[in-house]
């Protein structure tokens, strides 16, 4: 999987022997250096100190750099501007927290006055590079992201760069933050990317469980106190014929009665990799005692929360090609360049859908309201369901609204997934922790629409058809979309 896994990057090392370090209270201009390890190990495993070591080599990006300062503090959800000075605030560690979901994340809880720190491999930048794809609106690196909201908000956020695959890097992380609650986000969230080929489907899959088994192994081995909030997909329970309980469904089998986690019939290896990530929370909150929350997250859009819209540096990032762009953010992009609509085969297919403002409320109310030591906490994270034509006519609608001619085509599926189905999913549990749904209404399609427009003149054509077939994959690497 050499072709995955080739990162360069600046660098800030404080120890000749160390890969990664205890962040320092400096706000550090990093170096670049490169670091190599064999090939023949875990791309992003073992970190070594050395350039050049053999020609098999990858350079990888891992460190731990504090980008701001640190200061004291005061428990989660303070207002706004008030800096990071009062006592124990809880620590919140954002795994994945330079990508779509965990950045927004991130500076939400910072400015709710959580303490935040970041840790990410940047892995997600990586695969753009190396599939020639770009976010629609132009990102920031993450040091320059913290930096400015360091600048705007006073606010401190800590970063680690590093892969949790690699223990020995998760536990200076776990030992040096010692984080309250775990946000874990950092995983490769693409279905299509995971069908690429075998190289992809294996990299997911190890990436995505021994990541989150090393994130259960150190909470037991550092933190064993520390709430697990895990974000999963409503893709783990397919589209079966009945009702789609929060997690557990009663069963009444042969005159006996149960209540059972509810059967998962995931459809990528992508979907496959989070019901694995499931099976092993699950007993390890039974077998040890972890306390954990199972998001069970719906497709999220839109780009813009309260923090983000800050500053042009804070802008999250807006995927719209075929690989990692979600539905409704990609009919916008498409809508905003006159391309058809891209309608998979019926388009009946039905999904939950939320507001990525709504994520971040989310992940703070699982925080703000623990589970319990051995619970293992499932909800599901969504506010609405469409189908994917009911999508594309909301999105038309939208679009003509804003004086836009937008036409729908319906393309080969590439995915193998029922086109018409019975879809009923329960999301009632956030609800009754106090989540306020931001639904899906005109003046957000045209906000969304908006920014589709503002930044057309950076939409890659070519990217926008799917590339990746279900019945396709093979073993062979493959190159898509040059
Ligand atoms: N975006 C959605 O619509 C959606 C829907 C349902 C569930 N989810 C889940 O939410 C989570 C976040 O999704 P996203 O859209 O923000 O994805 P993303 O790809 O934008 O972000 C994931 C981040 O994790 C980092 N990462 C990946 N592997 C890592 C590793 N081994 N070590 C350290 N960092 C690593 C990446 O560099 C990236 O910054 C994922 O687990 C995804 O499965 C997302």
């Amino acid at each position: 999987m050499a072709h995955l896994l080739t990162v360069s990057c600046p660098l800030n090392i404080s120890s000749k022997s160390r890969s990664y370090s205890k962040p320092s209270n400096q706000c550090s201009i990093p170096s670049s250096i490169s670091i190599s390890l064999p090939i023949f190990k875990s791309p992003l495993k073992k970190l070594a100190t050395k350039t050049n070591r053999s020609q098999k080599c990858h350079t990888i990006y891992a460190t731990a750099v504090s980008v701001g300062q640190e200061s004291g503090s005061q428990t989660g959800s303070m207002s706004d501007k008030t800096p990071n000075k009062a006592p124990n605030r809880t620590k919140v560690m954002v795994i994945g927290g330079d990508g779509y979901c965990g950045w927004a994340t991130s500076l939400h809880l910072s400015n709710k006055n959580y303490e935040v720190a970041v840790v990410d491999n940047l892995v997600r930048r990586h695969f753009d590079h190396q599939l020639g794809l770009d976010s629609l609106t132009p990102i920031s690196s993450i040091h320059n992201r913290i930096r400015r909201w360091k600048s705007l908000t006073e606010k401190a956020i800590q970063l680690y760069v590093g892969d949790i695959c690699d223990f020995e890097f998760l536990s200076e992380a776990f030992t040096s933050f010692k984080p309250d609650a775990v946000v874990h986000f950092g995983e490769q969230r693409s279905a299509p990317f995971s069908m690429i080929d075998r190289s992809r489907a294996v990299y997911t899959q190890h990436n995505n469980v021994i990541g989150t088994l090393n994130v259960l192994f150190a909470i037991k081995e550092f933190k064993e106190d520390c709430h697990l909030v895990k974000l999963g997909t409503m893709g783990e329970y397919g589209t079966p014929n009945i009702d789609i309980e929060e997690g557990y469904l009663t069963i009444t089998h042969n005159g006996r009665t149960d209540t059972l986690p509810y059967p998962k019939q995931a459809s990528s290896f992508y979907h496959l990799s989070k019901v694995h990530d499931s099976h092993n929370i699950a007993f390890t909150c039974k077998a040890w005692g972890i306390r954990a929350t199972d998001l069970n997250q719906g497709v999220v859009y839109g780009v813009r929360t309260d923090e983000t819209a800050m500053h042009e540096e804070l802008y999250n990032r807006f995927d719209y090609d075929g690989v990692f762009g979600t539905a409704l953010n990609r009919f916008c992009v498409q809508a905003a360049v006159g391309h058809p609509l891209t309608v998979y085969g019926k388009g009946g297919q039905t999904r939950g859908y939320l507001d990525i403002r709504d994520t971040v409320q989310c992940v703070e109310l699982a925080i703000a309201n623990p589970a319990k030591r051995g619970e293992f906490r499932v909800f599901n994270q969504f506010t609405e369901q469409f189908s994917v034509n009911e999508l594309a006519s909301l999105v038309t609608k939208a679009g003509q609204n804003l004086g836009l001619e937008v036409q729908t085509i319906s393309v080969p599926n590439p995915r193998v997934e029922a086109e018409e189905h019975y879809y009923n999913a329960k999301h009632t549990k956030l609800v009754e922790l106090g989540l306020k749904p931001h639904l899906l209404s005109d003046s957000l399609l045209d906000s969304l629409l908006n920014v589709a427009v503002q930044y057309k003149d950076r939409v890659d054509l070519k990217q926008i058809m799917p590339s990746v077939s279900w019945r396709k994959i093979g073993a062979k690497p493959k190159t898509i979309a040059a």
